[in-house]
């Protein structure tokens, strides 16, 4: 392919988007000196451009695998006749981003969609993995309207400690469970830390990472296949060539993302999280991409299809395997397979062909302990539940697949903790008034009281608990929780307590009722007391920042159900993008369970 990848009339290649001298022709004229400095010829510039989005970075080791990615993705682009032009973004990685990677989340994004833009390119590669570079990079090439295909750099490999397999992070946890219950020594913490990461590349359960991978894949936006090959097989090379040449039929044909995430692309997504037990962070970020393009994701869509749809893949947390063993069972077309009529097979993918069209020419399936059939679940529902009451006006998310059976309906005393410092200071004083039957209460933190949501709604167990063998207890926050962790952890409360929640007016000692099955959580105090508290407490009062992007970030960033992005950034088709959502009066808040 030679020549013009942008429709007639539309610059493309090297002459997209000049940079503004007051003379087009000088503008042209000068990029090209510039970037033949770099020894291109002519006919090279000639060429449609692929942007590639390189977010390798040395402190990101689940992006270590981008050199040879990049390579691929060049060699794919230039056996389809295209010029691959790569450039640097902001990479984010959990453990290297303080206060939190979803804090950064919307910069990146900004990022990413300004440098698309900025840029001339005729489509763009987004190479991401690691939680919220995916998520990122989708709201930012959503945002700037260039065609996009995206390639997550895949899973790590698993690791083996004193004979058994382990792969972060959910053996993390276990592990460091363990040690606090004094069930393991210093010394095989210590030997266990340089097992459980057994390669680059993302965590290797079906954590936020691989969440967002096969979601990808399912809505169409990355190829098939493309979700489970580990970082460092051959499969995920191939995987990063091929993309590189479609990059280049995408850009020829000009389909920009809206073209393939369409509502029917959001419901595939939703309804894949629900069928591969996926993390609960991917309700935000899945929000935040359709906000970006206008379309509004509702809680009561994916708790209806939650209903209808089982967990049919058996990976950790919720389940026994790995990512490697999910690519050998088939990945996701494997599952989309199993779900049948349930997904929408005419949606339209990347690839030009619809996703119906890439599962017939995928070939027949296999029988799997990996990917089970629809007869036959891990778990009769979808993972995630939705829950609504006094507690949650705006609703709530537990991860129902991972909670421990008898804490499925539970009624118990509150314990609060004011904050994550409050946490950390009395969880594990042996004088705290807590016992198995508690509830565990933390607030503030949320998007904004936080800031940044950080996952810390993963409330360890009480120290002398823990010794007592006590694994699970039902714990309730505004924040978020690792997709690589489980338990009876309702998240996302919202409002979030910072803005004036009712999660606010929690006492220790309150009653607290969860009921996964009536989808109710519910604070037993009556409407008259909780009126009185918030009179008493007076308005809230959120964090307020001084400047630069902590002071964006706090007077823009939205609510859980709105996926945090910056209200300025969403779309302005966005239905009620405008209506005053933050604005919480407590008096119209506190409502008895329906
Ligand atoms: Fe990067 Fe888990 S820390 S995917």
């Amino acid at each position: 392919m030679t020549g013009s990848a942008a429709p007639a009339g539309r610059a493309s290649g090297i002459r997209r988007g000049l940079t503004s001298y007051g003379d087009e022709g000088f503008s042209l004229f000068l990029r090209k000196a510039f970037i033949k400095g770099a020894g291109y010829s002519d006919d090279a510039l000639d060429k449609p451009v692929i942007g590639i989005v390189n977010t390798g970075s040395g402190f990101n080791p689940c992006h270590g695998n981008m050199p040879a990615l990049l390579d691929a993705v060049k060699r794919g682009v230039l056996m389809a006749g295209g010029l691959p032009i790569d450039f640097p973004t902001i990479s984010l990685h959990e453990s290297f981003s303080q206060p939190t990677s979803m804090f950064l989340r919307n910069l990146m994004s900004m990022d990413t969609e300004e440098m698309i833009r900025a840029q001339p390119m005729d489509a763009v590669v987004l190479i991401g993995g690691c939680d919220k570079t995916v998520p990122a990079q989708l709201m930012g090439a959503a945002s700037a309207g260039v065609p996009a295909i995206t390639l997550v750099t895949g899973s790590m490999l698993t690791g083996g400690h004193r004979g058994q397999r382990v792969g972060a992070c959910t053996d993390c946890r276990a592990f460091w469970g363990k040690f606090r219950s004094g069930e393991i020594d210093r010394q095989e913490i210590d030997d266990v830390n340089s097992r459980l990461v057994g390669s680059v590349g993302t965590c290797s359960v079906m954590g936020t990472a691989s969440t967002m991978a096969c979601l990808t894949e399912a809505m169409g936006i990355a190829l098939p296949g493309s979700a489970s090959p580990p970082a460092v097989t051959a499969d995920r090379v191939r995987i990063a060539e091929r993309t590189g040449t479609e990059a280049v039929a995408l850009a020829e044909r000009g389909t920009e993302m809206s073209t393939v995430l369409t509502r029917q692309a959001f419901e595939n997504g939703l309804r894949v999280l629900l069928a591969i037990g996926g993390s609960t962070n991917a309700i935000i970020h899945l929000t935040a991409v359709a906000g970006r393009l206008g379309i509004r994701l509702d809680l009561e869509d994916l708790d209806r299809m939650s209903a209808e749809t089982p967990v049919l893949v058996d990976l950790k947390p919720t389940g026994t395997y790995y990512m490697e063993d999910f690519h050998r069972a088939g990945g996701v077309p494997a599952v989309l397979r199993e779900l049948g009529d349930l997904i929408h097979r005419d949606a339209p993918t990347v690839t030009g062909r619809t996703l119906g069209e890439e599962l017939d020419a995928a070939g027949p399936g296999f029988p799997s302990d990996i990917v089970r059939p629809l007869t036959d679940p891990v778990y009769p529902e979808g993972s995630l539940a939705v829950l609504r009451g006094n507690l949650a006006p705006g609703g709530a998310i537990i991860k129902q697949a991972a909670v421990s059976t008898h804490l499925l309906e539970h009624t118990g005393r509150a314990v609060v903790f004011e904050d994550a410092a409050d946490l950390a200071a009395r969880i594990d004083d042996d004088a705290l008034d807590v016992t198995a039957e508690d509830v565990l209460v933390l607030r503030n933190i949320g998007p904004v009281g936080a800031p940044g949501m950080p996952e810390a709604g993963y409330l360890p167990i009480p120290r002398k608990l823990a010794e007592q063998g006590v694994k699970d207890m039902v714990r309730i926050s505004d924040g978020r929780m690792s997709g690589t962790a489980a338990g009876a952890v309702v998240l996302h409360v919202t409002p979030e307590s910072a803005v004036g929640g009712p999660l606010r007016l929690v006492r220790t000692g309150d009653t607290i009722t969860l009921s996964v099955s009536r989808r109710v959580i519910h604070l037993d105090v009556s409407p008259e007391e909780l009126i009185r508290r918030e009179d008493e407490l007076g308005p809230p009062s959120p964090p307020a920042a001084a400047r630069g992007y902590r002071k964006l970030y706090v007077s823009e960033v939205t609510q859980a159900d709105e996926g945090c992005d910056f209200r300025f950034l969403q779309s302005t088709e966005l239905p009620d993008r405008d209506a005053p959502r933050d604005v919480v009066h407590p008096r119209s808040l506190i409502q008895e369970p329906g």
